[in-house]
């Protein structure tokens, strides 16, 4: 049942509006005392040609109360509404009971495809705490619309070609060796990366060099493609460890090489189109017109670029894909690109160029400032994992000794935490990474989330719950009761709302408030020595949080443990 918009159907007998038009103008009361939705009169002025309280009164006299509704009264210029607090929580409650999980689900998306493009680390340059952001965003959005009914393909546009390559070709015949890459892995690649850098701040030559090596991996040079797959194969070994442990999946790994063999027609189809011109010895596609720096598509040397890549693979993923939108994570200093190759593919004549968005977001530092691979300053995602688990069994040897399986719930919870504290702001602002933060159990934090939902399970366990959907709802009209059932109701709405925005953390709050809720209606209400009714309808409360609150974590990628 939904009642806003059963309200709207009420009033719509009354005033000459539509139900959706009465729906969206409804109002949530400021404070519970004064009623459940409200409904404002002030556009009824002008018809009525009277004032908006006198309006509001007439209203009042004119409305069918039906059983759900316990009250209707003038507030002002508002006609607000109390619910009959029992129809109400069975309402909301029921279903969570009766669908688990599934609650929340909806079929908007059906027969729609959504291409989701994250994580997408440099291969050959180490998987660092600036990738986690995609990689974690990303997976989020994914089940988000996932949840709603859309069929979503998860893209991990590896950057596994780039003049990245030729530096690092130059990089190993210089300073590397096959031993030092066989037993270090991707540190020894990238300690040679780096060591590139330094060099070649004073000798510009090695920057040359390095293309031409790049230059070569295009025309197909043996030596040289037999030492990118090598690399290749060493990255993505270490790539797969770090989605293990944060439990993500692509459905496709078709990286910036997948298009190799493709972007020759595309760069002909430019041309067809006559928007490639020549600067500077280099193909451009002009974008004065749409006050932008051209989009660079062929380079001086002949090399392609990350933009030509970005538009063949858009035009691949259309054609195979069919998507209704294809998103890209990045972090917000790849604005331009985006908009720029966006631009050059509106001017290929193309409509589908709207459905192409770049979900942008913030930086990443850790305390001691910013993160960069060519610094050598960077963390390795999987020992930040590792140190997030050691931080938090540290934290379970002091707090719950007993715990049972204590090293998978460590995994849980340190994973969890450090997802939990990148969905938890809006993605635009920086994360910063601090354990005593992120680890904090009292905090609006991913352990204080699943500690709440550990303490439901345990309150089930102990009463031997089973479900039950005949309880007696009239006992749960207390106001922490309710408040705990309104944010349930809210739940598939804020799913909604993070998808449309793409913006996780609406939901990662949102189940901060049902946490927070739950804590209170825990803490008011005896539960478990209460008469046997009462206990039955309460238990009902906590059974429908603990399925919010694990099937929300879920969404976001975060496991919920049964005992913490
Ligand atoms: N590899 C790029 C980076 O690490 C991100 C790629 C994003 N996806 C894309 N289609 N451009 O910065």
């Amino acid at each position: 049942m939904d009642f806003k918009l059963e309200i709207a159907g009420i009033l719509a007998k009354c005033v000459d509006m539509e139900i959706e038009e009465i729906a969206n103008i409804l109002e949530v009361p400021p404070s519970a005392d004064m009623g459940d939705y409200a409904f404002p009169c002030f556009r009824l002025a002008k018809v009525f040609r009277k004032a908006p309280p006198l309006i509001a009164a007439e209203l009042v006299e004119k409305i069918e109360k039906p059983d759900f509704i316990k009250e209707v009264k003038v507030v002002g210029a508002y006609v607000n509404f109390f619910t009959e607090k029992s129809v109400y929580v069975k309402e909301v409650l029921v279903p969570v009971i009766e669908k688990g999980a599934e609650y929340g689900n909806d079929t908007v998306g059906n027969g729609k495809t959504i291409v989701i493009d994250y994580s997408s680390p440099n291969i050959a340059k180490p998987f660092h705490v600036g990738h986690l952001r995609s990689t974690v965003i990303g997976n989020a959005i994914y089940n988000i619309y996932q949840k709603l009914g859309y069929d979503c393909v998860g893209v991990n546009h590896l950057g596994d070609w780039g003049t990245q390559f030729g530096k690092l070709i130059v990089a190993y015949k210089n300073w590397g060796s096959e031993e030092a890459v066989k037993t270090e892995g991707i540190s020894e690649l990238m300690r040679i990366y780096v060591k590139f850098h330094d060099e070649a701040e004073n000798n510009h030559s090695l920057d040359d060099e390095a293309r031409a090596w790049f230059v070569k991996m295009q025309e197909g040079d043996e030596e040289a493609l037999t030492l990118w797959k090598w690399f290749y194969d060493i990255s993505i070994q270490e790539f797969e460890r770090v989605y293990k442990m944060l439990g993500v999946k692509f459905d496709s790994y078709a990286g910036e090489s997948f298009y190799n063999d493709k972007m020759d027609a595309v760069v002909q189809e430019l041309k067809d189109k006559n928007l490639l011109v020549e600067s500077q010895g280099a193909m451009i596609v002009d974008l004065t017109e749409e006050n932008m720096a051209p989009c660079l598509i062929i380079r001086k040397d002949g090399g392609t670029l990350y933009a030509t890549r970005d538009i063949t693979a858009a035009l691949y993923r259309k054609n195979t894909y069919d998507f209704d939108k294809c998103i890209y994570l990045t972090a917000l200093d790849q604005n331009l690109h985006f908009a720029q190759w966006f631009k050059v593919i509106e001017k290929m004549g193309y409509d589908w160029s709207k459905d192409l968005v770049h979900v942008p977001f913030g930086l990443v530092s850790l305390e001691s400032g910013k993160l960069s691979t060519r610094k050598g300053n960077v963390v390795l995602m999987e020992n930040l994992l590792n140190e997030a688990i050691s931080e938090t069994l540290k934290i379970i040897n002091d707090k719950n000794p007993d715990l049972p399986d204590k090293e998978t719930v460590a995994k849980q919870v340190g994973i969890g935490a450090v997802i939990f504290n990148d969905l938890y702001n809006n993605r635009i602002k920086d994360v910063v990474f601090s354990w005593s933060r992120m680890l904090n159990f009292d905090g609006e934090t991913g352990p204080y989330v699943q500690y709440t939902h550990a303490r439901a399970c345990s309150v089930l366990k102990k009463a031997g719950y089973e479900k039950a959907t005949d309880v007696d709802f009239g006992m749960l009209t207390d106001a922490a009761s309710v408040e705990v059932c309104k944010l349930i109701e809210k739940y598939p709405a804020k799913i909604a709302d993070a998808a449309a925005k793409f913006e996780p953390s609406i939901l990662t709050r949102h189940l901060v408030d049902i946490a927070q809720a739950f804590n209170k209606f825990y803490h008011d209400n005896a539960i478990l020595t209460s008469d046997e009714e009462t206990k039955k309808a309460r238990l009902a409360v906590v059974y429908a949080v603990k399925e919010v609150i694990s099937a929300g974590l879920a969404i976001l990628g975060i496991n919920s443990p049964e005992q913490m």
